[in-house]
């Protein structure tokens, strides 16, 4: 298989972590590091060594690379516009989760890459944990029969999500949605009839967000799932994420656990947890779900089958967490036709 060309736009949190994980994989040629803020690009780019350029826009990077892949790790409400250039080259595209911050931005995505036949995943990355990936199985051969009733929980502490995302991106959009991707993917077949939620601002509400999300949607086939979403755990709270996803079925019942990475850490200022699930920084190489997840959707731009969220199935989800989140703010059940 030849090299697969891949160039990463927005050098922030995720997309540093993307653009090493690509340089560090002997399938792909990371070519490319984007950012507006080209002295971010530029530092992403030297710390893997030479040979990755830099641009200060999709346009610039366009007009001078030939690629068959590029990540998108702009803010969410920045998603559109080069997704919307880069399917428009005939170029495959991988979009960081949710797939844009509005429903209208996130179709125009996924239509122009309809148009242009190219590839379009959407990073949910739970569905490369291996504890989340073999749960789904259960259901898949039949252990778990129908499923009842299922609870998500996705808790962490105010000193990580509030900080960085506080203002731009409301709890829902940027927590919840996870579990609503995983959610979906596990009651495949099942669509959600209604949806009701309350939120907090109890403690964040000054910081132009909400401290907690308590969600119930009923599906189709009748499941009832609980949401339950926070980033208001005290500093000092011992999880880095306190996840859990339970569901009680006909004929069985599971529990995935992440609340307790398996390696707590306290010293005489500190004491939590270190990830271990996400993007564990091992050898100087990141790994975790998020390796698996983009290690993955290079097999799948080579030809292989690959589990990735589609972009139809980021536009499910980004619009039941729509609905809970009009429903924190209306008070009202919000029904699916
Ligand atoms: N999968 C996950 O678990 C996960 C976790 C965190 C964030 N995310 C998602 O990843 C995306 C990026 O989030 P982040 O935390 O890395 O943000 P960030 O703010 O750390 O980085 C975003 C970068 O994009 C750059 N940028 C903005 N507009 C641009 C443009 N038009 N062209 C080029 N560069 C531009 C900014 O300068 C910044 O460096 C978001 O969609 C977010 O929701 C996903």
């Amino acid at each position: 298989m030849r090299t697969i060309k891949v160039a990463v736009i927005g050098a922030g949190f995720m997309g540093s972590m993307h653009a090493s994980i690509f340089a560090g994989d002997p399938r792909a040629e990371l070519v490319a590091v984007v950012d507006r803020d080209t002295a971010r690009a530029k530092a992403v780019a030297d710390g893997l060594g030479g040979g990755v350029r830099v641009y200060g826009s999709h346009e610039e990077l366009l007009a001078n690379e030939t690629l068959d892949l590029v990540s998108i790790c702009t803010p969410d409400h920045l998603h559109l516009e080069p997704a919307l250039a880069i399917a428009a080259k005939g170029i495959n595209l991988f979009v960081e989760k949710p797939i844009a911050s509005t429903l209208e931005e996130g179709r125009k995505i996924v239509a122009a890459c309809q148009a242009s036949g190219v590839k379009l995943g959407v990073g949910y990355l739970l569905r490369f944990d291996p504890r989340y990936y073999k749960a789904r199985e259960l259901i898949e051969t039949g252990k778990i029969g129908t499923p009842i009733h299922v609870y998500a929980r996705r808790n962490s502490a105010r000193t990580e999500g509030p900080k960085r995302y506080a203002g731009t991106l409301p709890l829902a959009m940027h927590v919840t949605v996870h579990d609503v991707d995983m959610v979906l993917w596990m009651l495949k077949g099942q669509t959600p009839v209604t949806a009701y939620a309350q939120q907090t601002e109890i403690l964040l509400g000054e910081m132009g967000t909400q401290d907690t999300l308590a969600g119930v949607v009923r599906f189709s086939g009748g499941t009832v799932v609980t949401f339950e979403s926070a980033w208001s755990l005290p500093a000092g709270a011992r999880h880095m994420i306190d996840a859990r996803l339970e569901m009680i079925g006909t004929e069985g019942s599971f529990e995935v656990q992440c609340g307790d990475s398996g390696l707590y850490f306290a010293d005489n200022q500190t004491s939590r947890e270190i990830d271990t699930q996400h993007w564990p920084e091992m050898g100087g190489k990141v790994g975790g779900d998020l390796r698996i997840e983009l290690s993955s959707v290079l097999d799948w731009i080579g030809g292989a089958d690959c589990h990735v969220a589609t972009g139809e199935e980021a536009l499910l989800s980004l619009e039941l967490t729509q609905a809970l989140v009009r429903s924190a703010d209306t008070g009202e059940v919000q029904r699916f036709s």
